[in-house]
């Protein structure tokens, strides 16, 4: 371990850390799965999402059970594989080939925005089409594949950590938006990932952490991912960003990315441009950290990246989850009755609405509170592009390059 500033290096408790999503192989009765950290019920809950089938694993993405670019394109790549395993139902080489296909097309439109996606999935249909032998052989190749996959993406993500790191000053306090974490990825992160390395090294004081409205991925996911990992962060709402800046309480900010053009210009979560403006006011060395696979050349600048546009629900008010652990023999006699006959869904006035379900240890519940009058419209771009010019840096797996060095990439 190296040492850097003064100050003794302490390491990342990455250990703390679950995985994102794994592979589970067929058991006595039950078929193989892809499980998957549901993201939705952090930071209180920690439950294991089981998916059988594509169709599964379209939903956890559309949900953002599953999220973050580096972590979607091997959730492609296993759904496929999960597809092959559970529902290809093919006996014939070629028409489990043109099912293949279809599926590697559903799952790539699942999200537009980041690229990963059909990264993942065009990997997989590629990589298909290369075999020889018969349907079985093949089928257990593609799975292999995805599981060298998941491998792949946390030595990525290790190598672009270490990278990172050697561009941070001892004792930087560094600024971070949504979650690039491991969450994001099969494991480690891709700028958290910078932040992991570094902290080893003493680069690392101090992690300002942007809610990131409106799904609060920064509030949720990031502080109880760095919490976990023992890196003291501070949480602070997004338009406070630019008056830390301003103070020079910032020494760099790093994000991550969902697709970056040919001529740099980066995709990433909503709110990123207005970081990089402020950062490049106040002179703060702004960082994008992906690895190559978010890279897109096919497209030349940000203009042509495809926006998601997400529900106005997400606007409109805020969804929470947790469990409730009945402290009196009254409570667990109601819950009970509640739940007796399984998961119980209130509608309530306003709109609002909440469910309850017995859980090993208590009660889990789901809850969306509104916050706005009925029939507020909304506007909810899940994304911006910030323009290369706006970029000192991209930190990548193989080195870190200005935005003019992206065609040698
Ligand atoms: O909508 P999300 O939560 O999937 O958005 C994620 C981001 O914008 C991340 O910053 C990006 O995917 C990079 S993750 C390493």
């Amino acid at each position: 371990m190296s040492e850097v500033g003064s100050e003794k290096a302490l390491r990342a408790r990455l250990e703390e850390l679950p995985r994102t999503i794994w592979w589970e192989a067929a058991s006595s009765g039950d078929r193989p799965a892809v499980c998957l950290i549901d993201q939705t019920r952090l930071p209180f809950r920690e439950d294991v999402r089981r998916c059988h089938t594509l169709e599964d694993v379209e939903g956890a993405i559309q949900s953002l059970a599953l999220r973050g670019a580096p972590v979607l394109g091997v959730a492609a790549a296993l759904a496929l594989a999960l597809w092959s395993e559970n529902e290809s139902g093919e006996t014939d080489v070629d028409a489990w080939l043109v099912g293949l296909d279809i599926a590697a097309a559903r799952i790539a439109q699942v999200r537009p925005t980041a690229v990963n996606l059909a990264w993942g999935a065009e990997r997989m249909r590629a990589f298909a089409h290369t075999l020889d032998g018969v349907l079985d052989e093949r089928k257990a190749a593609i799975l292999d594949f995805a599981l060298r996959l998941v491998d792949e993406d946390e030595a990525v993500n290790r190598a672009l950590g270490a990278k990172g790191a050697e561009l941070l000053k001892p004792q930087a306090r560094v600024l971070t938006h949504c979650n690039t974490g491991s969450l994001a990825t099969v494991f480690f992160g891709t700028a958290l990932g910078v932040v992991y390395s570094a902290y080893d090294q003493g680069r690392v004081s101090q992690v300002w952490v942007c809610e990131t409205r409106p799904l609060n991925q920064g509030g949720r996911l990031t502080t109880w991912e760095l919490m976990r990992a023992g890196i003291p962060c501070t949480l602070i709402a997004d338009d406070a960003a630019a008056s830390l800046m301003a103070a020079g309480e910032v020494d760099a900010v790093l994000v991550g990315a969902d697709r970056i053009c040919a001529n740099g210009d980066a995709a990433n979560k909503i709110g990123t441009l207005a970081l990089a403006i402020a950062a490049n006011h106040y002179h703060v060395p702004f960082y994008v950290c992906a690895p190559l696979s978010t890279f897109d050349a096919t497209l030349k600048d940000g203009s042509q990246i495809p926006i998601e546009r997400r529900a106005s629900s997400e606007l409109q008010g805020f969804g929470a989850s947790g469990v409730v652990v009945p402290d009196s023999r009254l409570i667990a006699t109601v819950l009970s009755a509640v739940t007796g006959k399984g998961k119980r869904s209130f509608k309530l006035k306003e709109g609002h609405r909440a469910s309850i379900e017995r859980v090993t240890g208590g009660y889990a519940f789901d809850t969306w509170l509104r916050t706005t009058p009925q029939k507020t419209r909304v506007y909810n771009p899940a994304f911006d592009v910030t323009p290369a010019s706006l970029i000192s840096s991209f930190v990548t797996e193989t080195g870190v390059y200005a935005p003019h060095e992206l065609e040698s990439v």
